[in-house]
């Protein structure tokens, strides 16, 4: 790869979406919209914690088989819930996404049952120190095997795996739920016996927190190809004392990320935490891995040390190569 220099380059500003040249499947897309929601059953739910944990995480399966849904929702889309009962206002609560974190075909191979990772909102309210409880995150990790809901979907068109995903590299990098997507693109991938290389980077504030543990060191022990790095943030400080936030595995982990990072066929997804991408935008740049990022004029001649948080919000955002899904 021959990393671009925004020192040197005089791009004007670059639109910032534009599309892919990535070919990205043909997806349904709200087939199920909130005014016309499609009722499912849900037949498993179960903690996504390695263990006991403070952060409550819940693995959620639904059954999807007659409806439109069924065998047509793929890894990187989401589904839509619609919790029972009104607002404050008294309106109808309003839908919520769930990424599914299902393979291709679903929990069962046929297509009928998908899952989701779903994290109980449970805080003080910011105002008041009430207990605030987040409305539909609760309402689905409450419900039980036998328990009917409401869902629309699927939604999401862009943050998916290529057409042609095999010949491709592959970063992921997730804080807390947003590992959900990369459970089903990291089956997908692993079952095609596609040779090059996945790592699945995963942030998580506890080593209670680290989801689907068991199918990732799996994953990581029988293919040479999948790495699956952990990086605890309240546990493992780095040596400088910082917290070791997914961003620093394209750091301190150079041995293995700097071969893939600098190969022209590797792919960064991003999912998680709202705000994360931001660091990692840091690092790139530091890292003179310009080609992942598309860098607003306003940057050229400004050392990628020296690009504040605010810089790095306004004039970046992801390239072609990078695929970024935060809320
Ligand atoms: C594309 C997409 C995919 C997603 N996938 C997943 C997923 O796979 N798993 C997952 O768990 N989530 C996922 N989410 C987030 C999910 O949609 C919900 O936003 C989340 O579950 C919270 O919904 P809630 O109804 O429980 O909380 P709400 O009742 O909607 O409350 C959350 C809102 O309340 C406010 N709030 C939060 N904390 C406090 C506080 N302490 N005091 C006062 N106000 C507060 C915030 O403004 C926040 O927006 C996804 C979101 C998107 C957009
Ligand atoms: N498709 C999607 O878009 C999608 C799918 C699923 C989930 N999500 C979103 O993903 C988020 C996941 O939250 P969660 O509560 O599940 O996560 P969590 O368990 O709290 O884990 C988040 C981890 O990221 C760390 N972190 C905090 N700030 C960071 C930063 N700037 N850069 C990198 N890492 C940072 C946290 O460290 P400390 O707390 O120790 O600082 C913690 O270790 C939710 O907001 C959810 O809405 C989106």
């Amino acid at each position: 790869m021959a990393p671009g220099n925004p020192y040197s380059l005089n791009q004007s500003d670059m639109p910032i979406q534009t599309a892919s040249q990535i070919p990205l499947p043909e997806v349904d897309l709200n087939t199920y919209k909130p005014k016309d929601p499609v009722p499912v059953s849900i037949v498993k739910s179960e903690i996504a914690t390695a263990s006991a944990s403070p952060n409550f995480v819940r693995h959620v399966e639904f059954d999807v088989s007659g409806t439109d849904l069924e065998n047509r929702v793929i890894p990187g889309q989401s589904l839509g819930i619609l919790a029972e009962g009104t607002d404050e206002n008294g309106r109808p609560h309003k839908v919520r996404l769930y990424s599914t974190c299902s393979p291709t075909g679903g929990e069962d191979g046929n297509g009928k049952i998908y899952a989701t990772t779903v994290k109980r909102v449970i805080d003080e309210h910011w105002e008041t120190q009430e207990l605030f409880l987040g409305v539909c995150s609760n309402y689905l990790c409450d419900r039980k095997a036998g328990d009917i809901i409401r869902m629309t979907g699927p939604s999401g068109r862009r943050f998916l795996l290529p057409e042609t995903y095999e010949d491709y590299n592959y970063i992921f990098l997730a804080t807390g739920t947003g590992i959900a997507p990369f459970r089903g693109m990291a089956i997908d991938l692993m079952r095609s016996g596609m040779k090059n290389d996945v790592v699945l980077a995963f942030g998580c504030p506890y080593r209670t927190d680290l989801l689907y543990k068991n199918l990732f060191d799996d994953l990581d022990q029988k293919h040479k190809n999948f790495h699956y790095l952990k990086f605890v943030s309240r546990e493992d400080p780095r040596t400088d004392g910082t917290k070791p936030y997914v961003q620093y595995s394209l750091i301190d982990r150079a041995d293995l990320m700097n071969p893939i990072l600098e190969k022209d066929n590797t792919l960064i997804y991003v999912c998680g935490l709202k705000g994360m991408e931001t660091g990692i935008y840091k690092i790139l740049g530091q890292l003179g891995l310009f080609d992942y990022l598309r860098i607003k004029e306003k940057l050229n001649g400004v050392d990628p040390l020296d690009w504040t948080t605010d810089q790095v919000k306004s004039y970046i955002k992801p390239g072609e190569r990078m695929f970024l899904e935060v809320y």
